[in-house]
């Protein structure tokens, strides 16, 4: 009977010595298992006298009932210990700074679109699209480019098998636009187009806004006034702007747009190569061959149009250098213009 105090109290030692639910009940099934210590005490009985056994047996089985009970009494401790270090793991510190989520933002070259957008709504455009796989017709022919003609050479084109090609200007928007509203018309029409060119100022994609304004009596002088208008609103300050002239089949005259530099403000610098000047658009007269073609009668009604690089104005207004951090869709470049 010694051996099984000595017994229970080892057990016991045991028991309160786990500090988690496995190890206890590990313990439990050391014990009092099918195999357990006691379990083989009571095995044993049957190598007592008949007369020893019940005492006997009843002694081993107040010790299982003893052993059982402390299992129990730690299982509950362990047990609520265990919900405390959850709870204690999971409480919210109401008093910590708050974490936020990261507030997205749009593209600066969307946002340039917006700001031309708003502007030329202002003065009276509308917004027109169309689509960017055109045909030779709207992107080339009927904006008077010749069969064969080398300034189709000049654009680069991205054929499709079929015939079908990337619009490499938003210029296909004027015909189309004409051919479904007809004169006088005012619109704008920004949008992506491609072309076969990939350096630090070239991406095959990229996006240009088109303006084309028809009416009776419409002047090369407007579309001075406007495009100079526009520019000053764009950066908002004053800037000097010149016109050179240039050759695009579908404008007569033609001209290159320049306007100071927005970084030395004309007195030269890297970003307008020591000249003072940036080009940032072309424009001119609608010919009208352009205009016929879009069965409008050229005798009445004249117009001007331009189209002009969106990158490049999204670039000169937010001080970027290279045109394809646009393109490449790094957040850290990106995160920079949430706020602007
Ligand atoms: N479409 C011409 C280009 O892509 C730009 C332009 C548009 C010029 C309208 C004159 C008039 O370069």
């Amino acid at each position: 009977m010694q051996a099984l105090t000595a017994l229970v109290e080892q057990a016991l030692a045991e028991v309160g010595g786990c500090t988690d639910l496995g190890a206890l009940d590990a313990t439990r099934v050391r014990w009092l298992g099918k195999k357990g210590a006691l379990t083989e005490q009571l095995k044993s009985l049957g190598g007592l006298a008949a007369a020893e056994r019940p005492a006997a047996g009843a002694r081993i089985n107040e010790a299982k009932a003893r052993l059982q009970a402390a299992i129990e009494a730690r299982r509950e401790q362990l047990g609520r210990e265990e919900i405390e270090r959850a709870l204690a793991a999971g409480r919210i510190d109401v008093t910590l700074p708050g974490r936020g989520e990261m507030r997205g933002g749009l593209h600066p070259v969307t946002k340039a679109r917006l700001r031309i957008e708003a502007l030329f709504r202002a003065a009276g455009f509308e917004v027109a699209t169309g689509p960017e796989i055109e045909d030779d017709f709207h992107n080339f022919e009927a904006l008077n480019f010749p069969p064969n003609h080398p300034a189709r050479a000049m654009h680069d084109t991205f054929y499709f098998p079929g015939g079908k090609l990337l619009r490499t200007h938003t210029s296909p928007v004027q015909i189309r636009a004409m051919l479904e509203r007809g004169a006088p018309i005012a619109i704008i029409a920004p949008g992506r187009v491609y072309r076969c060119d990939s350096d630090m100022t070239h991406s095959p994609m990229f996006h240009q806004v088109e303006g084309l304004k028809v009416d009776e009596g419409v002047s090369f002088a407007n579309l001075k006034a406007i495009l100079h208008g526009f520019l000053q609103a764009f950066f908002e300050r004053d800037l000097a702007m010149r016109l050179r002239p240039s050759f695009f089949p579908f404008t007569e005259p033609s001209a290159e747009v320049d306007m100071s530099c927005v970084f030395c403000d004309g007195r030269g610098c890297r970003t307008c190569k020591y000249t003072g000047w940036l080009e940032i658009a072309g424009c001119g007269m609608v010919h009208p061959n352009v205009l016929t073609a879009s069965g409008i009668d050229a005798e009445r009604f004249s117009g001007y149009a331009f189209g002009a690089g969106i990158d490049r104005l999204a670039m000169l207004r937010y001080g970027v250098s290279d045109l394809r951090l646009f393109f490449e869709s790094d957040l850290r470049f990106l995160e920079q213009f949430r706020t602007l």
